[in-house]
Protein backbone atom coordinates (compact mmCIF):
# COMPACT_ATOMS: atom_id res chain seq x y z
CA UNK A 1 0.00 0.00 0.00
CA UNK A 2 1.29 3.39 -0.50
CA UNK A 3 0.40 6.58 1.23
CA UNK A 4 -1.78 8.65 -0.68
CA UNK A 5 -0.25 11.83 1.00
CA UNK A 6 2.62 11.34 -0.61
CA UNK A 7 2.64 8.58 -3.40
CA UNK A 8 -0.06 8.86 -5.79
CA UNK A 9 -1.20 5.55 -7.14
CA UNK A 10 -0.34 5.18 -11.33
CA UNK A 11 1.23 8.33 -11.42
CA UNK A 12 4.78 8.22 -9.92
CA UNK A 13 5.71 11.89 -8.98
CA UNK A 14 5.59 13.05 -5.26
CA UNK A 15 1.66 14.79 -4.38
CA UNK A 16 3.65 17.21 -1.89
CA UNK A 17 7.20 18.81 -1.13
CA UNK A 18 9.07 16.74 1.00
CA UNK A 19 12.67 17.09 2.92
CA UNK A 20 15.46 15.80 2.19
CA UNK A 21 18.23 14.06 4.66
CA UNK A 22 19.73 16.05 7.00
CA UNK A 23 22.61 17.77 5.52
CA UNK A 24 24.83 16.38 8.41
CA UNK A 25 24.20 12.80 7.23
CA UNK A 26 26.15 13.67 4.05
CA UNK A 27 30.02 14.48 5.68
CA UNK A 28 29.77 13.90 9.59
CA UNK A 29 32.41 10.83 10.16
CA UNK A 30 30.45 9.07 12.68
CA UNK A 31 27.24 9.37 11.13
CA UNK A 32 29.28 7.56 7.66
CA UNK A 33 29.81 4.71 10.64
CA UNK A 34 26.90 4.47 11.28
CA UNK A 35 25.62 4.05 7.66
CA UNK A 36 28.48 1.17 6.96
CA UNK A 37 27.29 -0.93 10.29
CA UNK A 38 23.52 -1.02 9.42
CA UNK A 39 23.44 -0.47 5.83
CA UNK A 40 26.25 -1.67 4.41
CA UNK A 41 27.29 -4.53 6.61
CA UNK A 42 23.44 -5.76 6.50
CA UNK A 43 22.81 -5.93 3.02
CA UNK A 44 24.05 -7.55 -0.05
CA UNK A 45 26.81 -6.44 -1.81
CA UNK A 46 27.96 -6.84 -5.59
CA UNK A 47 31.93 -8.16 -5.63
CA UNK A 48 32.93 -9.33 -8.65
CA UNK A 49 32.16 -11.59 -11.60
CA UNK A 50 32.30 -15.24 -10.33
CA UNK A 51 34.54 -15.92 -13.61
CA UNK A 52 37.20 -13.88 -12.35
CA UNK A 53 37.56 -16.86 -9.69
CA UNK A 54 37.46 -19.83 -12.59
CA UNK A 55 40.53 -22.35 -10.64
CA UNK A 56 40.43 -23.80 -7.10
CA UNK A 57 42.21 -21.64 -4.91
CA UNK A 58 41.69 -18.65 -6.93
CA UNK A 59 41.18 -15.91 -4.39
CA UNK A 60 39.98 -11.83 -4.35
CA UNK A 61 39.86 -9.70 -1.40
CA UNK A 62 37.63 -7.00 -0.91
CA UNK A 63 37.06 -3.94 1.50
CA UNK A 64 33.65 -3.06 2.84
CA UNK A 65 34.06 0.15 4.63
CA UNK A 66 36.36 -1.46 7.56
CA UNK A 67 35.15 -4.94 7.20
CA UNK A 68 37.95 -7.17 5.14
CA UNK A 69 36.80 -10.38 3.19
CA UNK A 70 38.42 -12.77 1.03
CA UNK A 71 36.11 -14.58 -1.81
CA UNK A 72 37.77 -18.29 -2.68
CA UNK A 73 36.85 -20.42 -5.56
CA UNK A 74 36.90 -23.81 -3.11
CA UNK A 75 37.83 -27.38 -3.99
CA UNK A 76 34.33 -28.52 -4.77
CA UNK A 77 34.09 -25.46 -6.79
CA UNK A 78 31.90 -23.42 -4.95
CA UNK A 79 32.50 -20.31 -3.82
CA UNK A 80 33.56 -19.09 -0.21
CA UNK A 81 33.72 -16.22 1.90
CA UNK A 82 35.16 -15.14 4.94
CA UNK A 83 36.27 -11.72 7.03
CA UNK A 84 40.24 -11.90 5.92
CA UNK A 85 41.30 -12.16 9.72
CA UNK A 86 43.08 -15.35 10.85
CA UNK A 87 41.63 -16.70 14.20
CA UNK A 88 44.67 -16.71 16.36
CA UNK A 89 45.39 -13.27 17.05
CA UNK A 90 43.98 -11.65 14.31
CA UNK A 91 46.25 -11.01 12.07
CA UNK A 92 45.47 -10.11 8.35
CA UNK A 93 45.24 -13.74 6.19
CA UNK A 94 45.33 -11.79 2.67
CA UNK A 95 47.55 -8.97 1.57
CA UNK A 96 47.05 -9.24 -1.70
CA UNK A 97 44.31 -8.47 -4.23
CA UNK A 98 43.98 -11.33 -6.00
CA UNK A 99 45.98 -14.64 -6.60
CA UNK A 100 45.65 -18.49 -6.07
CA UNK A 101 46.09 -20.48 -2.65
CA UNK A 102 47.65 -23.37 -3.31
CA UNK A 103 45.07 -26.02 -1.75
CA UNK A 104 45.72 -23.79 1.80
CA UNK A 105 45.41 -20.34 3.14
CA UNK A 106 48.51 -19.76 5.10
CA UNK A 107 48.22 -17.24 7.68
CA UNK A 108 51.50 -14.54 6.93
CA UNK A 109 52.14 -14.14 10.87
CA UNK A 110 52.47 -17.42 12.56
CA UNK A 111 51.30 -19.93 10.12
CA UNK A 112 48.33 -21.21 10.82
CA UNK A 113 46.79 -22.83 8.00
CA UNK A 114 42.97 -23.07 6.90
CA UNK A 115 41.12 -25.31 4.21
CA UNK A 116 39.65 -23.40 0.88
CA UNK A 117 36.50 -24.19 3.09
CA UNK A 118 37.53 -22.21 5.91
CA UNK A 119 38.63 -25.18 8.46
CA UNK A 120 41.66 -24.76 10.44
CA UNK A 121 43.83 -27.44 9.36
CA UNK A 122 47.08 -27.10 11.38
CA UNK A 123 48.82 -24.42 13.34
CA UNK A 124 52.01 -23.65 12.84
CA UNK A 125 54.71 -24.73 15.32
CA UNK A 126 52.76 -24.25 18.50
CA UNK A 127 52.68 -27.55 21.02
CA UNK A 128 48.78 -28.69 21.41
CA UNK A 129 47.39 -26.84 25.05
CA UNK A 130 44.41 -28.47 26.86
CA UNK A 131 41.30 -26.34 26.27
CA UNK A 132 42.18 -25.93 22.46
CA UNK A 133 39.54 -27.18 19.93
CA UNK A 134 40.79 -26.94 16.29
CA UNK A 135 37.10 -27.68 14.95
CA UNK A 136 36.29 -24.35 17.04
CA UNK A 137 38.95 -21.72 14.85
CA UNK A 138 37.83 -22.08 11.39
CA UNK A 139 37.16 -18.82 9.42
CA UNK A 140 34.54 -17.13 10.79
CA UNK A 141 31.88 -17.11 7.17
CA UNK A 142 30.43 -14.55 5.31
CA UNK A 143 26.94 -15.65 3.30
CA UNK A 144 27.57 -15.75 -0.73
CA UNK A 145 25.18 -15.22 -2.91
CA UNK A 146 25.63 -15.81 -6.58
CA UNK A 147 22.88 -14.36 -10.10
CA UNK A 148 23.76 -14.07 -13.20
CA UNK A 149 27.46 -14.74 -13.28
CA UNK A 150 27.96 -12.09 -9.82
CA UNK A 151 28.90 -12.87 -6.56
CA UNK A 152 27.80 -10.97 -3.77
CA UNK A 153 28.45 -11.02 0.24
CA UNK A 154 26.44 -10.26 3.14
CA UNK A 155 28.24 -9.26 6.43
CA UNK A 156 24.79 -9.63 8.25
CA UNK A 157 25.32 -12.83 10.02
CA UNK A 158 22.47 -14.63 11.35
CA UNK A 159 20.51 -11.38 10.20
CA UNK A 160 20.90 -12.29 6.34
CA UNK A 161 18.25 -11.84 4.81
CA UNK A 162 17.72 -14.28 1.64
CA UNK A 163 18.87 -12.63 -1.75
CA UNK A 164 16.09 -13.54 -3.20
CA UNK A 165 13.65 -12.10 -0.79
CA UNK A 166 15.58 -8.56 -0.81
CA UNK A 167 16.15 -8.65 -4.95
CA UNK A 168 14.16 -10.70 -6.38
CA UNK A 169 11.39 -8.49 -7.69
CA UNK A 170 13.62 -6.13 -8.98
CA UNK A 171 15.77 -8.41 -10.74
CA UNK A 172 12.54 -9.78 -12.54
CA UNK A 173 12.59 -6.76 -14.65
CA UNK A 174 15.87 -7.67 -16.37
CA UNK A 175 15.43 -11.88 -16.04
CA UNK A 176 15.32 -12.07 -19.65
CA UNK A 177 19.38 -10.74 -19.89
CA UNK A 178 21.64 -13.87 -20.57
CA UNK A 179 23.69 -12.61 -17.53
CA UNK A 180 25.40 -15.64 -17.18
CA UNK A 181 27.04 -15.80 -20.33
CA UNK A 182 28.56 -12.61 -20.87
CA UNK A 183 31.73 -11.48 -20.05
CA UNK A 184 33.46 -8.23 -18.76
CA UNK A 185 35.10 -6.28 -21.99
CA UNK A 186 35.73 -2.73 -20.50
CA UNK A 187 36.07 -1.35 -17.35
CA UNK A 188 36.14 2.10 -16.10
CA UNK A 189 36.86 3.35 -12.41
CA UNK A 190 37.07 6.61 -10.72
CA UNK A 191 36.89 8.40 -7.72
CA UNK A 192 34.41 10.95 -6.81
CA UNK A 193 34.72 13.59 -3.76
CA UNK A 194 31.13 12.81 -2.48
CA UNK A 195 29.34 10.78 -0.29
CA UNK A 196 27.81 7.91 -1.97
CA UNK A 197 24.03 8.60 -0.86
CA UNK A 198 24.82 11.53 -3.24
CA UNK A 199 25.83 9.33 -6.46
CA UNK A 200 22.36 7.26 -5.67
CA UNK A 201 20.26 10.45 -5.12
CA UNK A 202 21.68 12.34 -8.65
CA UNK A 203 21.01 8.33 -10.21
CA UNK A 204 17.54 8.75 -9.27
CA UNK A 205 16.35 11.67 -11.21
CA UNK A 206 16.42 13.45 -14.15
CA UNK A 207 15.60 16.53 -13.63
CA UNK A 208 19.32 17.31 -13.96
CA UNK A 209 19.28 16.00 -17.30
CA UNK A 210 18.61 18.49 -19.59
CA UNK A 211 21.01 20.45 -18.11
CA UNK A 212 24.05 18.05 -17.41
CA UNK A 213 23.53 15.48 -19.63
CA UNK A 214 22.81 17.26 -23.50
CA UNK A 215 23.99 14.00 -25.59
CA UNK A 216 21.95 11.24 -23.48
CA UNK A 217 18.69 13.57 -23.98
CA UNK A 218 19.29 13.52 -27.58
CA UNK A 219 19.30 9.54 -27.49
CA UNK A 220 16.39 9.29 -24.67
CA UNK A 221 13.91 12.41 -25.49
CA UNK A 222 12.30 11.37 -22.38
CA UNK A 223 14.88 12.48 -20.52
CA UNK A 224 15.42 15.75 -21.81
CA UNK A 225 11.69 16.68 -20.54
CA UNK A 226 13.31 15.63 -16.77
CA UNK A 227 11.59 12.77 -16.22
CA UNK A 228 12.59 9.16 -16.39
CA UNK A 229 9.48 7.08 -17.16
CA UNK A 230 5.83 7.46 -18.62
CA UNK A 231 4.13 7.66 -15.37
CA UNK A 232 6.28 10.38 -14.06
CA UNK A 233 4.08 12.73 -16.33
CA UNK A 234 1.10 13.75 -14.46
CA UNK A 235 -1.20 13.97 -17.67
CA UNK A 236 0.04 10.43 -18.24
CA UNK A 237 -3.36 8.88 -18.92
CA UNK A 238 -4.01 11.26 -21.74
CA UNK A 239 -1.04 10.01 -23.35
CA UNK A 240 -1.06 6.32 -22.01
CA UNK A 241 -1.09 4.84 -26.02
CA UNK A 242 1.22 7.46 -27.30
CA UNK A 243 4.67 5.35 -28.12
CA UNK A 244 6.50 8.18 -29.27
CA UNK A 245 9.69 7.90 -27.54
CA UNK A 246 9.37 11.10 -25.63
CA UNK A 247 6.24 9.99 -23.97
CA UNK A 248 7.30 5.91 -23.93
CA UNK A 249 10.55 6.60 -22.56
CA UNK A 250 12.35 4.44 -25.90
CA UNK A 251 15.41 5.92 -27.68
CA UNK A 252 15.03 8.16 -29.98
CA UNK A 253 13.56 6.90 -33.58
CA UNK A 254 16.08 4.69 -35.36
CA UNK A 255 18.30 4.44 -32.42
CA UNK A 256 18.95 0.98 -30.60
CA UNK A 257 21.31 1.58 -27.79
CA UNK A 258 23.28 3.37 -25.11
CA UNK A 259 26.11 4.01 -27.98
CA UNK A 260 27.93 7.02 -29.35
CA UNK A 261 25.50 6.93 -32.39
CA UNK A 262 22.88 4.60 -31.29
CA UNK A 263 23.21 1.87 -33.31
CA UNK A 264 23.99 -1.67 -31.73
CA UNK A 265 26.56 -4.09 -32.79
CA UNK A 266 24.89 -7.40 -31.49
CA UNK A 267 21.11 -8.30 -30.26
CA UNK A 268 21.58 -10.01 -26.99
CA UNK A 269 19.20 -14.00 -27.41
CA UNK A 270 16.35 -14.40 -25.44
CA UNK A 271 14.97 -10.73 -25.42
CA UNK A 272 10.95 -10.05 -26.09
CA UNK A 273 10.56 -7.78 -28.77
CA UNK A 274 9.07 -5.11 -26.23
CA UNK A 275 12.77 -5.59 -24.20
CA UNK A 276 14.47 -5.31 -27.43
CA UNK A 277 12.71 -1.85 -28.09
CA UNK A 278 12.98 -0.35 -24.65
CA UNK A 279 16.39 1.16 -25.24
CA UNK A 280 17.49 0.65 -22.07
CA UNK A 281 15.96 -1.37 -18.25
CA UNK A 282 17.39 -1.10 -14.49
CA UNK A 283 17.73 -2.98 -11.85
CA UNK A 284 19.20 -1.22 -9.05
CA UNK A 285 20.47 -3.62 -5.98
CA UNK A 286 20.83 -1.20 -3.08
CA UNK A 287 23.51 0.06 -1.64
CA UNK A 288 26.48 -1.05 -4.17
CA UNK A 289 25.40 -1.61 -7.92
CA UNK A 290 22.47 -0.96 -10.77
CA UNK A 291 22.45 -2.94 -13.48
CA UNK A 292 21.66 -0.81 -16.96
CA UNK A 293 20.71 -3.77 -19.20
CA UNK A 294 20.61 -2.84 -23.32
CA UNK A 295 19.74 -5.09 -26.40
CA UNK A 296 23.52 -5.25 -26.95
CA UNK A 297 25.27 -5.41 -23.99
CA UNK A 298 25.06 -4.87 -19.70
CA UNK A 299 26.31 -2.26 -17.80
CA UNK A 300 27.27 -2.91 -13.94
CA UNK A 301 27.89 -0.06 -12.35
CA UNK A 302 29.36 -0.06 -8.45
CA UNK A 303 29.97 2.05 -5.89
CA UNK A 304 32.59 1.76 -2.83
CA UNK A 305 32.05 4.44 0.48
CA UNK A 306 35.80 5.18 1.29
CA UNK A 307 34.97 7.44 3.47
CA UNK A 308 32.40 10.03 4.19
CA UNK A 309 33.06 12.11 1.26
CA UNK A 310 34.58 10.21 -1.02
CA UNK A 311 33.19 7.33 -3.27
CA UNK A 312 34.59 4.57 -5.32
CA UNK A 313 32.77 4.01 -8.57
CA UNK A 314 33.45 0.92 -11.32
CA UNK A 315 31.61 0.40 -14.46
CA UNK A 316 32.14 -2.96 -15.89
CA UNK A 317 30.57 -3.18 -19.70
CA UNK A 318 29.53 -7.10 -20.21
CA UNK A 319 29.35 -8.32 -23.42
CA UNK A 320 28.88 -11.91 -25.41
CA UNK A 321 32.12 -13.48 -25.64
CA UNK A 322 32.38 -13.64 -29.12
CA UNK A 323 31.46 -10.29 -30.04
CA UNK A 324 34.92 -9.21 -28.25
CA UNK A 325 36.68 -11.38 -30.63
CA UNK A 326 35.19 -9.75 -33.97
CA UNK A 327 37.72 -8.07 -35.60
CA UNK A 328 35.31 -5.41 -36.70
CA UNK A 329 33.85 -4.87 -33.06
CA UNK A 330 34.20 -1.16 -32.02
CA UNK A 331 34.33 -1.16 -28.11
CA UNK A 332 34.73 2.38 -27.85
CA UNK A 333 31.51 3.53 -29.75
CA UNK A 334 29.78 1.80 -26.89
CA UNK A 335 31.80 2.30 -23.54
CA UNK A 336 32.99 6.13 -24.93
CA UNK A 337 28.32 6.96 -24.00
CA UNK A 338 27.99 5.92 -21.05
CA UNK A 339 32.24 7.02 -19.74
CA UNK A 340 30.86 10.53 -21.30
CA UNK A 341 27.29 9.98 -19.17
CA UNK A 342 28.93 8.84 -15.83
CA UNK A 343 31.53 11.85 -16.32
CA UNK A 344 29.15 13.72 -16.59
CA UNK A 345 27.52 12.40 -13.48
CA UNK A 346 30.58 12.59 -11.08
CA UNK A 347 30.94 16.60 -12.19
CA UNK A 348 27.20 16.89 -10.95
CA UNK A 349 27.55 15.01 -7.50
CA UNK A 350 31.01 16.33 -6.59
CA UNK A 351 29.20 19.98 -7.19
CA UNK A 352 26.14 19.02 -4.69
CA UNK A 353 28.81 17.70 -2.38
CA UNK A 354 30.23 20.68 -1.48
CA UNK A 355 27.86 23.11 -1.38
CA UNK A 356 26.44 20.71 1.65
CA UNK A 357 28.35 22.52 4.44
CA UNK A 358 27.05 25.82 4.48
CA UNK A 359 26.61 26.80 8.16
CA UNK A 360 23.01 27.88 7.51
CA UNK A 361 21.72 24.45 5.49
CA UNK A 362 20.62 22.26 7.62
CA UNK A 363 18.25 20.40 5.07
CA UNK A 364 16.81 20.31 1.49
CA UNK A 365 13.87 19.98 -0.39
CA UNK A 366 12.54 17.45 -2.91
CA UNK A 367 9.79 18.51 -5.41
CA UNK A 368 7.07 16.48 -7.28
CA UNK A 369 9.75 14.42 -10.16
CA UNK A 370 12.22 13.66 -7.40
CA UNK A 371 10.26 10.65 -5.89
CA UNK A 372 12.50 7.88 -6.09
CA UNK A 373 14.93 10.41 -4.37
CA UNK A 374 12.42 10.95 -2.00
CA UNK A 375 11.89 6.93 -1.82
CA UNK A 376 15.95 6.14 -1.60
CA UNK A 377 16.31 8.73 1.37
CA UNK A 378 12.90 6.87 3.07
CA UNK A 379 14.82 3.30 2.90
CA UNK A 380 18.26 4.89 4.47
CA UNK A 381 16.15 6.27 7.50
CA UNK A 382 14.20 2.63 7.76
CA UNK A 383 17.38 0.92 7.24
CA UNK A 384 19.23 3.20 10.36
CA UNK A 385 16.14 2.54 12.28
CA UNK A 386 14.62 6.14 11.95
CA UNK A 387 10.92 6.62 11.45
CA UNK A 388 9.88 6.30 7.64
CA UNK A 389 8.09 9.00 6.20
CA UNK A 390 6.21 7.19 3.72
CA UNK A 391 4.48 3.47 3.74
CA UNK A 392 7.40 1.44 1.89
CA UNK A 393 6.36 1.30 -1.83
CA UNK A 394 5.61 -1.53 -4.76
CA UNK A 395 8.92 -2.49 -6.40
CA UNK A 396 10.52 -0.08 -7.97
CA UNK A 397 10.78 -2.13 -11.32
CA UNK A 398 6.49 -1.94 -11.19
CA UNK A 399 6.93 1.45 -11.44
CA UNK A 400 9.12 1.04 -14.41
CA UNK A 401 7.18 -1.58 -15.90
CA UNK A 402 5.39 -0.38 -19.59
CA UNK A 403 1.69 0.51 -19.75
CA UNK A 404 -0.14 -2.28 -20.95
CA UNK A 405 -3.55 -1.32 -21.79
CA UNK A 406 -5.76 2.63 -21.02
CA UNK A 407 -6.44 2.65 -17.11
CA UNK A 408 -10.25 2.25 -16.84
CA UNK A 409 -11.87 5.60 -17.44
CA UNK A 410 -13.83 6.67 -13.92
CA UNK A 411 -17.33 6.09 -13.75
S1 LIG B 1 47.80 -14.41 13.88
FE1 LIG B 1 47.63 -15.86 12.32
S2 LIG B 1 48.88 -17.44 12.90
FE2 LIG B 1 49.09 -16.02 14.51
FE1 LIG C 1 22.73 11.80 -14.67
Amino acid sequence: MTDDRILEKGFNGLASAQPTLPASWYFDPAHFEREMREIWHRNWIYLCRADSLSAAGEFRTFAIGSQEIVVVRGEDAAIHGFFNTCRHRGSTLCTEETGRFDRRITCPYHQWAYGLDGRLLATGRMRQVAGFDRSGYGLHKVAIAQWGGCIFANLAGADTKPFDDVFGSELSFIASWPMESLVVGHRYSKELACNWKIFWENYNECLHCPNIHPELCELVPIYGRGIMARRDDPQWHEFAEDSTPLRSGGLREGAQTWSMDGSAQDELPGLTDEERASGQRYATLLPSIFIAAHVDYVRIVRLVPLAPEKTGLTAEWLFRPAMLERPDFDLARITDFATLVMEQDGMACELNQRGLKAAPYEQGVLMQEEYEVFLFQDWIRESLGEARLSPPPESRASRRRPVQAKPPKPA
